[in-house]
């Protein structure tokens, strides 16, 4: 029998938040106190962006005050211009002067079910210690920093000590292998890396230092590594450059400078794929960034002193670097950090944290929602999560049966959903709903205030109910400053379509109430299980085996990825195409990325559709394995190649 839920949805009828939630909220009181009487009022009025956000920038603090809030010469933006500003102030330090010092800042779980407790007083110690460790090892304000670490308090403990200092650090995900890390260290020009001896994952040892050992066999500038005793596993140290992180950071004082920053000084580099095999590297900087973090999360999420808040995404993405480290810590609240797999040793294993630590606002992706479902109903039953006041996503769209799954078996049909829609390059959330939004199922709904956003045709026209190319159309606070290096390459991808525009590379639709319906990326960038992968990237990788001669990578619709990857793979002559190579093959890309970009399937071809000029032709790949009509294939330099793909096994 179809529920209330069911018929609601089926009607593409609104959801209306309830009512105590939105009368208590942060953005209700914040629009109180401004004489703000409606979320149409406060979209409107928080166009004036010089107004909005330098009331907002308020709430931090600031060694001096900005003398102006935006200074925009596109595509580069400067805000709060003229202040002084550190965002690991902001985070640690100031709770030191209130009765946060006490309070928990992380409630850590590894996966084996060790439990550490940290408080914001104890957070404040370790960073300070390692800041001055590094400063030991001649590490100066602006120098790179590489991070290689699990889920554990030794990743954020690491970042807020280089943003203290004014080093900037450059994390690059735990489940990327030796060229992933490699390539990622060696742009940023990285002097120290950070890293651990192993980590557990799903019941096994991930050999972290050893990947690590073998990235920096060819990364030149890494000068000293840094290593924490996770599981106390036997690895090897050398001798002048391998230190312990316990022993280097044991002898130093409590305290440390902390540097008054330009608000426009790099906190962060953070990889990224692109179109190119190349990663581009996402610069964010202290001031801006931290401001709009900060605000996203208390009026999305509406956190209060009292929540405990669990972001069940990686450090290693930009998910957990803006929502699992700077901004809940700015906000001075309680959050959970989990090292291990969802899943294990059962699949309850979310769901008991939730009951356990008494969890009231979580958020995590739709993959992991749609993984859950297929888990099945009981495992969710089992546990007691009334606890819980608001529920979010993130990382590509929800679709409605996920929607109803979560908000059902989850939400127990009291939460509401924030599906927040964002990008590395963002920084923070820009078209998400406020706990003020009526919701619809499946859309991100409308730009936060401060934000605004247009669907666009290829000439720039506005379109309404039509697909197109989603843009935001004004600079916001926590936008990238540029790609490391690369200005270039900055430019010509998110600002060369559209003058002064930002393109997202999302293709979506906004409906006739300006609700954003996101569907999806529109250039040759993968989300597989929420992760993002350039195409080009595990092209690239096929290729470096001995025995490829080209290869050519698509994502099929996968009902619990998302996408999955799909490899077309031309042998060098004489090479057997056989099972073995494809299990090699397989390998050889976890080897050199990493497992998240492993191919589900490769399927040998003699030839692949390419242009006059050589290009590899993905969409007509793409449309033909998924059994759609290719379109014009007539300008291919080899047509044949198409017949070749519908015959691939
Ligand atoms: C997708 C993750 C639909 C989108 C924070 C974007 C989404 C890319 C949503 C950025 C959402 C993210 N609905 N799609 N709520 N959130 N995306 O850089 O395609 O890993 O461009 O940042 O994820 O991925 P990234």
């Amino acid at each position: 029998m179809a529920t209330t839920l069911d018929v609601l949805l089926k009607e593409q009828r609104v959801f209306n938040p309830p009512k105590g939630l939105v009368e208590k909220s942060n953005i209700k009181q914040w629009m109180d106190k401004h004489g703000i009487g409606s979320y149409e009022e406060l979209l409107e009025k928080s166009q004036d962006l010089d107004w909005y956000w330098d009331e907002v920038a308020k709430e931090l603090e600031w060694f001096r005050p900005w003398s102006k809030v935006l200074e925009w010469a596109p595509p580069y933006a400067k805000w709060f211009v003229g202040g002084k500003f550190n965002i690991t102030y902001n985070a640690v330090d100031r709770h030191m002067k209130t009765k946060n010092k006490d309070k928990i800042a992380y409630i850590w779980e590894g996966e084996p079910g060790d439990v550490r407790n940290i408080t914001y007083a104890q957070l404040y110690e370790e960073v300070n210690r390692l800041a001055n460790a590094l400063k030991s090892l001649g590490v100066k304000r602006g120098d790179r920093v590489g991070i290689y670490l699990p889920m554990i308090p030794e990743l954020p403990i690491a970042m807020l000590a280089c943003a203290k200092m004014g080093a900037v650090h450059s994390v690059v995900f735990s489940g990327f292998s030796v060229k992933g890390l490699q390539d990622r260290i060696n742009d940023a020009g990285a002097k120290i890396l950070i890293t651990c001896d192993e980590t557990y994952r799903r019941g096994g040892i991930v050999p972290i230092k050893k990947n690590a050992d073998e990235a920096l066999e060819n990364a030149p500038t890494v000068e000293k590594m840094i290593v924490v005793r996770r599981t106390g596993g036997n690895v090897a140290m050398k001798p002048g450059r391998d230190i312990w992180w316990g022993e280097i950071t044991k002898t130093q004082p409590t305290e440390a400078k902390t540097e008054e920053l330009d608000p426009e000084d790099l906190i962060y580099i953070l990889y990224t794929s692109g179109t190119t095999g190349k990663p581009k590297g996402i610069l964010h900087v202290h001031g801006g960034y931290a401001v709009a973090t900060y605000w996203t999360l208390k009026t999305v999420f509406d956190l209060k002193d009292d929540d405990v808040w669990w972001c069940a995404a990686d450090i290693g993405w930009v998910t957990g670097h803006s929502y699992i480290v700077y901004a809940p810590l700015m906000l001075g609240v309680t959050s959970v950090m989990y090292e291990g797999a969802p899943a294990f040793p059962e699949p309850d294993r979310w769901w008991e944290i939730i009951e356990k630590y008494n969890v009231s606002v979580f958020y995590t992706s739709p993959t992991s929602i749609r993984a859950h479902m297929r888990m099945g109903d009981e495992w969710p039953k089992k546990r007691n999560m009334s606890t819980l006041r608001l529920l979010g996503s993130v990382g590509e769209p929800i679709n409605p049966e996920a929607w109803v799954w979560y908000y059902k078996n989850i939400g127990a049909e009291r939460c509401p959903i924030m599906d927040t829609w964002w990008q590395t390059e963002t920084g923070s959330f820009c078209i998400s709903p406020l706990p003020i939004t009526p919701l619809k199922p499946g859309s991100a709904t409308k730009p936060l205030p401060g934000y605004s956003a247009d669907v666009f045709d290829d000439r720039g026209n506005s379109l309404t109910n039509a697909g197109g190319s989603v843009v935001l159309l004004s600079p916001w606070p926590a936008m990238l400053r540029g790609i490391y290096k690369d200005p270039e390459r900055y430019q010509n991808t998110y600002w060369g379509k559209y003058p002064a525009i930002y393109l997202t590379g999302d293709m979506g639709r906004k409906d006739e109430d300006g609700y954003f319906w996101v569907q999806g990326r529109a250039d040759d960038i993968l989300k597989v299980a929420g992760h993002r992968i350039g195409n080009s990237e595990i092209e690239s990788a096929l290729v470096s085996h001995a025995k490829v001669a080209e290869a050519a990578v698509i994502g099929k619709p996968h009902e619990v990825k998302g996408e999955s990857i799909v490899a077309f793979v031309v042998t060098k002559q004489g090479i057997a195409a056989d099972e073995a190579l494809k299990k090699e093959l397989k390998e050889h890309v976890s080897r050199e990325i990493g497992k998240i970009a492993r191919p589900d399937e490769i399927l040998f071809v003699p030839d692949v559709p390419k242009t006059r000029s050589g290009k590899i032709m993905r969409r007509i790949i793409k449309a033909v394995a998924i059994g759609e009509v290719p379109g014009d294939i007539s300008t291919l330099a080899n047509p044949e190649a198409v017949e070749e793909i519908k015959r691939a096994k």
